[in-house]
């Protein structure tokens, strides 16, 4: 059985993808990216059908990661169901899933950061109407938890 995992923001277009991204990469790296499923999705829908953002793509690609392929969609009641985690980027996100995940669901619902090992981080703060800078903490706090998450599902789910 695959663990699956959701990771959600508002757009679907900087921050989840970038986490899928980079979770991927270090799934590969680690040889377990057959046993683990990762999407993304965001809780708004201006979005749908869009590529990432063009910043969001750029910084990634100056740290080798490539998510032009990857495309927006929404979060669905059945996302609880199919995924074991879904995983938001900051509190807003997290309140929207709380609204409206189906009380039967059992997916681990919560913040990303959570895997982080530095406590102080929380949220992944939104980039969209910041500069380039923005998009570089995202790469940073998403790279700073991929790890974390990973050593979780290795532990929780026996990889
Ligand atoms: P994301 O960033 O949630 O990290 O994909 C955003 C993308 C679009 C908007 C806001 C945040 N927007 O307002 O359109």
């Amino acid at each position: 059985m695959k663990v699956r995992v959701l990771f959600v923001c508002l757009g679907n277009i900087c921050r989840s993808p970038t986490a899928e991204v980079i979770v991927r990469e270090r799934l590969v790296r680690a040889g377990l990216d057959q046993a683990v499923e990762l999407d993304s999705a965001g809780t708004g829908s201006w979005h749908i059908g869009k590529a990432p953002d063009a910043r969001a793509q750029r910084a990634g690609a100056e740290r080798g990661y490539s998510m032009e392929e990857l495309r927006a969609r929404q979060v669905e009641p059945g996302d609880f169901y199919r995924f074991d985690y879904v995983l938001a980027m900051d509190e807003a996100n997290l309140a929207e899933l709380e609204m409206m995940r189906p009380e039967d669901a059992r997916a681990d619902v919560r913040r990303f950061l959570d895997f982080h090992p530095q406590a102080e981080a929380r949220d992944v703060p939104d980039p969209y109407y910041g500069g380039e800078q923005g998009f570089a903490h995202v790469l940073d706090l998403v790279e700073g938890a991929a790890d974390g998450l990973i050593a979780h599902m290795r532990e929780r789910h026996g990889l």
